[in-house]
């Protein structure tokens, strides 16, 4: 769901049939920097590289589907944002939009934190040496044992979610002797402009507890009763794919309230706020993100001055980028296996992937775009729907593009913008494989996850 699909009114259909894809792109063999990975091009053959390696080598040695991450894009918007938002303030990359050992010792070496939400994210990242200060545990529901493990380990905050939790982690920590650094998620009230299920702030959802009606007051007023606790700051993650700053701003706003509304009560001042991630990244061309900087600015400003208007210190400030990070820095590579040209509507090209490495498409209705990237090409355009291999009609990877008309089968092409919630939330639909993550960087490209053999589905299958 770029933004040009879910802005405030237009559902995607309207914006199909009235927007930029009735017409095709000048030049079909244009890579648009927006929405590929720094180092992609095109090499004088015309196919396209990344890290100056042609994606037919990279087929070639690692098959397709597979996913192309570009390492040093990736490194450059890790210290963009630490940059950007300096010493007085931390930013948590988000490992639920792509994790892996390789991703985390990356993170370590640039300076910036994690964000995990399950025991085995924790996992990766300690086993990848992520030092459990720098890291965040978040979630809706944590098991008991992710709890305990999370204290035992010393994780530099767990963010609290529901009343049950401010009670079930001061108890896990009181008997393991230790007191946890936490902060409390709340829901400000804000409807973020992007599609349902990533809408994370208004009060109709399962994450958080509302400022409204004094329920984040009444958890401030727990945890700081509790000896297992050491509450340092409030929470806000108001949703992802978002491209408007309004709705950051107020959530800063409300969040700011909050700390003074706590210190009027309790004379403490919480000395920290994190307001999530949930920064958009451009998946078609239609789409202009923000850059690290504009964000960091316009974050510090607001809650800046509403803390001088409160008479208030200011907070440390973090921020939880997942998307923004590692969403441009992967493309994910197809080979064609049939056309299917239907008379007056369009052409059905079906790939060797699917929904199962990319179910962002189904689920959210998001936008992609493709080219060729195998060759170049100067046929004339004609209008397709990328399709995967599953039986399932709704197995969509890119809605509308288009594409050269003399695609044949064998030809490669290539789905940017898919580093974030794609590897991550693939499955083995079908008893599908999922596709490798290949690391390339100056030259070289690495497997960091390797793909799926039909013995590893049959080593689960114990029956
Ligand atoms: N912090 C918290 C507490 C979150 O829940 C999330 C995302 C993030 C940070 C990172 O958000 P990001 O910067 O990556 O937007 N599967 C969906 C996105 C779900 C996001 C869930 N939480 C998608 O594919 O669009």
């Amino acid at each position: 769901m770029s933004r040009s699909a879910h802005p405030a009114g237009p559902r995607h259909a309207d914006v199909m049939t009235e927007g930029h894809y009735t017409a095709p792109p000048a030049d079909l063999n244009a890579l648009d920097a927006k929405v590929w990975a720094r180092t992609v091009t095109r090499d004088e053959d015309g196919a396209v590289t990344v890290g100056g390696i042609e994606v037919t080598r990279l087929a070639e040695e690692f098959g397709t589907p597979a996913y192309f991450l570009d390492e040093s894009d990736f490194r450059a918007r890790c210290r963009a944002w630490a940059d950007a938002f300096g010493r007085d303030a931390d930013v948590f990359y988000a490992g639920k939009a792509f994790l892996s050992r390789a991703v985390v010792r990356w993170l370590k070496e640039e300076g910036l934190n994690l964000d995990v939400c399950s025991g085995g994210e924790l996992t990766c990242a300690l086993d990848a040496g992520m030092p459990a200060e720098r890291i965040a545990f978040h979630g809706n529901n944590k098991t008991v044992e992710e709890i305990e493990r999370a204290v035992t380990v010393g994780v530099g905050r767990i963010v609290l979610d529901s009343f049950q939790e401010i009670a079930r982690v001061a108890h896990i920590a009181q008997q393991l002797g230790k007191r946890q650094r936490v902060q409390i998620r709340v829901t400000v009230g804000v409807e973020a402009h992007t599609h349902e299920f990533i809408a994370t702030a208004h009060e109709d959802q399962k994450f958080g507890i509302a400022l409204a009606g004094g329920q984040a007051a009444e958890a401030v007023r727990r945890a700081l009763t509790l000896d297992g606790l050491e509450l340092i700051g409030i929470h806000s993650h108001i949703g992802s794919q978002i491209f408007d700053m309004a709705g950051f701003e107020v959530s800063a706003r409300r969040v700011v309230q909050l700390l003074a509304e706590v210190r009027d009560e309790h004379g403490v001042e919480l000395p920290e706020i994190d307001l999530g991630g949930g920064l958009g990244i451009a998946y078609t061309s239609e789409d202009d993100p923000r850059e690290p900087h504009e964000i960091a600015k316009a974050l510090g400003d607001i809650v800046t001055r509403e803390c001088e208007a409160a008479g208030l210190a200011t907070p440390r400030i973090s921020v939880e980028p997942g998307r923004a990070i590692v969403g441009p820095t992967a493309f994910t590579l197809y080979e064609v296996g049939t056309i299917k040209p239907l008379e007056g509507l369009r052409t059905y090209v079906s790939v060797d992937g699917g929904m199962s490495d990319n179910i962002r498409t189904a689920l959210y209705d998001a936008e992609y775009s493709v080219v060729l990237a195998s060759r170049t090409s100067d046929a004339e355009p004609m209008l397709v729907r990328v399709v995967g291999k599953h039986c399932e009609s709704g197995d969509i990877v890119v809605k509308d593009a288009f594409l050269p008309s003399d695609l044949a089968p064998g030809d490669l092409i290539a789905v940017p913008a898919t580093g974030a919630y794609c590897r991550s939330m693939a499955s083995n639909y079908n008893h599908a494989l999922r596709p490798p993550v290949v690391a390339v960087r100056d030259g070289e490209a690495r497997v960091i996850v390797r793909r799926e053999t039909e013995e590893d589905l049959l080593r689960l299958d114990v029956g």
